[in-house]
């Protein structure tokens, strides 16, 4: 698939097809696609669970709402979640991380799963990446232990009603966009307008 069309399709599925669940085939695509992203000094500090038991799926799911609200409650309908777990990493990057005040695994954490999200539109999956959930109820739930951190959580499934294109809430590229230096606006709060979407 292009490329630009692969960005514009991939965007956040909150609902999936409860009974219908991708190949382990497909998701170990995904995973591929994940395992070849950069990382800070090629430190690679992840490992992907791919947990696709129904029974656990709906225990993770419920560790995904620990703020007010209704926040991640979509998680129960998809067929799996992929929790991501940040592995030790390398000294160098270990070091780059303490010299520049910057966790780079964080980083790392990120750029994988969107790595993982874009294969996953190109093979008509959908995918949410969460950020918010229990995290010691999860790490006991699969076994992490608790020197490991997890860094992101991903629903993945096939979108309820079929893949679908929607319109993208973004800054305007003249408000994100500088040649040479970066130009503070005075009225900041107009970069977050997300005019002409
Ligand atoms: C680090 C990170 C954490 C996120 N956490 C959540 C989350 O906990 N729950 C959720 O519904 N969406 C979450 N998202 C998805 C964003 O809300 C979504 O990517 C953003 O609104 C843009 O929409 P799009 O993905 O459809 O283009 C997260 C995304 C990222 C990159």
């Amino acid at each position: 698939m292009d490329f630009e069309l692969l960005v514009k399709l991939r965007k956040s599925v909150r609902k999936y097809e409860v009974d219908k669940k991708p190949d382990r085939a497909l998701i170990e695509k995904c995973l591929e696609a994940a395992r070849m992203a950069p990382s800070a000094c090629n430190s690679q500090p992840w490992s992907f669970i791919i947990v696709d038991d129904e029974e656990l799926v709906q225990l993770v799911a419920k560790e995904c709402t620990p703020l007010v609200g209704k926040i991640n409650s979509f998680a129960k309908t998809a067929p799996v979640i992929i929790v991501q777990v940040i592995d030790k990493t390398n000294i160098q990057a270990s070091i780059g991380s303490k010299m520049t005040d910057r966790d780079f695994n964080y980083i790392d954490s990120g750029l994988s799963m969107g790595y993982l999200c874009l294969q996953a539109a190109e093979l008509g999956l959908g995918t949410c990446i969460m950020g918010y959930f229990h995290e010691d109820k999860i790490k006991k739930l699969l076994d992490i232990p608790k020197s490991r951190r997890i860094g992101l959580l991903c629903t993945l499934g096939y979108e309820k009603g079929g893949q679908t294109e929607s319109a993208k809430k973004r800054k305007q590229p003249e408000d994100m966009i500088f040649y040479n230096r970066y130009m503070l606006r005075e009225d900041e709060n107009k970069r977050f307008d997300f005019q002409g979407e």
